[in-house]
């Protein structure tokens, strides 16, 4: 049976990285974007996985939706869940704040795919924001967040061991 990547973005650092996953996944995988799609028919896939990126310590609106609307149907398939998050020690608070408890307890991968802070696209705000974090980060003495790679690569090497 297929596995679906469902996931949100707002920059496309996530749907890079959902598509990553996929391109590594064997079998047969979809990999949509709830931004653009909200039906989803869990029922023709076996292996969940769900992602989004971090604004603020939330998740968008429309994966904690969804996922709410869904917890019944989604807890009865195997369940990854992963972010896209530029502060990776606050990967358990902001995983808490994205997705239903339940879900969480039930998901056997929670993996963070780390973040990047392209100012490029950003709207005026978050071009704001994210200089004051970029300023914060080098006063610190702080990385600032990058795409973690070996992360998807882990994760992949997981779900294949597992859909084999
Ligand atoms: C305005 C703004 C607020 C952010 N807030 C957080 C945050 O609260 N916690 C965090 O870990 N990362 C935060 N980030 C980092 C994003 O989660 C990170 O850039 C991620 O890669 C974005 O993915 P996307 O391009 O798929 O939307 C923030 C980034 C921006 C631009």
């Amino acid at each position: 049976m297929k596995t679906l990547i469902l996931y949100t973005t707002t920059y496309g650092l996530t749907k890079t990285m959902a598509e990553k996953l996929a391109e590594k996944i064997t079998g047969d995988v979809d990999c949509i974007n709830l931004m653009n799609q909200t039906q989803v028919d869990l029922k023709a896939y076996k292996h969940l996985i769900f992602g989004g990126s971090i604004y603020m310590g939330q998740i968008q609106k429309k994966m904690k939706q969804f996922c709410t609307e869904n917890e019944r149907e989604i807890l009865e398939h195997p369940v990854s869940l992963f972010l896209c998050c530029g502060v990776n020690e606050n990967f358990k608070t902001n995983l808490e704040n994205a997705f239903p408890k339940r879900i969480i307890d039930h998901s056997k991968n929670k993996v963070s795919f780390g973040g990047l802070l392209n100012t490029d696209q950003m709207k005026f705000m978050h071009k704001t924001i994210t200089k004051l974090m970029v300023k914060s980060s080098e006063k610190e003495g702080k990385a600032l967040p990058k795409p973690n790679l070996d992360a998807i690569e882990g994760l992949a090497e997981t779900l294949n061991a597992d859909i084999a």
